[in-house]
């Protein structure tokens, strides 16, 4: 087996590792992406697509913006609604100009996969990684199995392991090298999916006593709601009219906001949870995105973290290629970390904020909402959520 060479090898064809692969590109460094999934399954991927002002800015900076900027829409202010009172978020008088965008994740995922192609980019899809070694040495190496069961071994001076939440690569790491620290939550996300224009302009976030609930959208003719459910919630329990009628409820009073049943096309449970890795790094290995991190949906961050790591890891590859240095490759997980930090404490405390405990007395989460809706008229509050949701708190 003729062993294939490349300077950096990136496992997981994700936002994290086709923005990585994308930017080495740009200051002349080749990777190979090894995907696990089919071409079709990577660009399938239905996740959050709110992009903070950061995330945005590299898209355009690397060429991956412009349908982004066509298609996706900025989003000045978001609506928390506690128990059908409206409160706006104003995001761009709260930070002085900030706002995010909305555009899905799968859209992203294919600009940047059409990207990457029209710049001859090296995207080997199905492949799965059988093991990675020696990224404790000079020559890393990464065996995987291609479609036709053949066997594949690459060298490199690197590896980006941007390969998910149960990916290999954090997994091949001896024990004990990295800590993770993970938080559960006791409730989950019913997500569904329906053809429709967008109900409302701005994102809504609803806190009710029959749990939480989301106004969001896919792109301009494919929207998204969720509601709080159980971790073990059985989508077969639903009912398109149980699932309406759940919604309306709480998203009311204002329940003319959906004028019709329209049909659902996909339905999920997501599942809860916060988990950070420490250190992002081991050697030559480094962890990029949801390898490294995940962060309960609810400020809709995981994105946003994954490009904030491939900006990171690829300047510091430039400067060990360029300069030499490998000063920003050694300080990269605790560079990283300071912002996953900070926006896990937000997603988590979002998430407190807007969720139902399970075993939470009617009275009391009535009480708690009353509290919750003059604490969002407190300017100071505001002004820390409008800042962590545009992606610009400092710690
Ligand atoms: C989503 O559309 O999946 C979404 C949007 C906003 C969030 C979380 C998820 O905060």
């Amino acid at each position: 087996m003729k062993p294939i060479r490349t300077q950096v090898a990136i496992v997981g064809a994700g936002p994290a590792g086709l923005m990585l692969s994308q930017l080495l590109q740009l200051e002349g460094i080749d990777s190979i992406v090894l995907e696990r999934q089919s071409r079709h399954e990577t660009e399938s991927a239905l996740k959050a697509g709110v992009l903070e002002q950061g995330t945005v800015d590299l898209l355009n900076e690397i060429g991956a913006g412009e349908r982004m900027m066509k298609e996706g829409q900025r989003q000045e202010s978001i609506v928390l609604r506690v128990e059908g009172h409206d409160v706006r978020i104003d995001l761009a008088a709260l930070t002085g100009g900030g706002a995010v965008r909305s555009y899905a994740q799968r859209d992203v995922i294919k600009d940047l996969l059409r990207l990457r192609w029209a710049k001859g980019g090296d995207i080997r899809f199905n492949a799965n990684v059988v093991n990675i070694r020696d990224y404790d040495t000079r020559l890393p190496k990464i065996r995987y199995r291609d479609r036709q069961d053949e066997v594949h071994e690459i060298h490199c001076d690197f590896i980006a392991g941007s390969d998910g939440t149960r990916g290999v690569c954090r997994r091949s790491v001896p024990a004990g090298v990295m800590k993770s620290v993970e938080q559960l939550y006791p409730y989950a996300w019913f997500g569904i999916l329906y053809k429709a224009p967008r109900l409302s302009h701005e994102l809504i976030y609803a806190a009710h006593t029959r749990g939480f609930a989301l106004v969001s959208t896919q792109s301009r003719d494919l929207q998204r709601l969720f509601f709080q459910c159980s971790p073990t919630e059985r989508i077969e329990d639903w009912s398109d009219d149980r699932i309406w009628s759940e919604l309306r409820t709480r998203l009311a009073p204002a329940d003319d906001w959906l004028p019709e049943q329209p049909q659902i096309i996909d339905r999920t449970v997501v599942g809860m949870r916060s988990l950070v890795v420490e250190p992002m790094q081991y050697g030559r290995l480094f962890l990029a995105g949801d390898a490294a991190h995940v962060v309960p949906p609810t400020g809709a961050k995981g994105l946003n973290l994954a490009a904030a790591d491939a900006r990171l890891l690829a300047r510091a590859l430039t400067r060990h290629y360029r300069d030499g240095r490998d000063d920003l490759l050694e300080a990269y997980s605790s560079t990283a970390l300071r912002r996953v930090r900070r926006m896990a404490g937000f997603a988590g405390w979002m998430t407190s904020l807007l969720h139902r405990a399970p075993d939470s007395d009617d009275q009391d989460y009535r009480r708690q909402l009353t509290a919750l809706r003059s604490r969002l008229g407190e300017p100071e509050l505001a002004a820390m959520l409008a800042d962590h949701y545009v992606g610009r708190a400092e710690s």
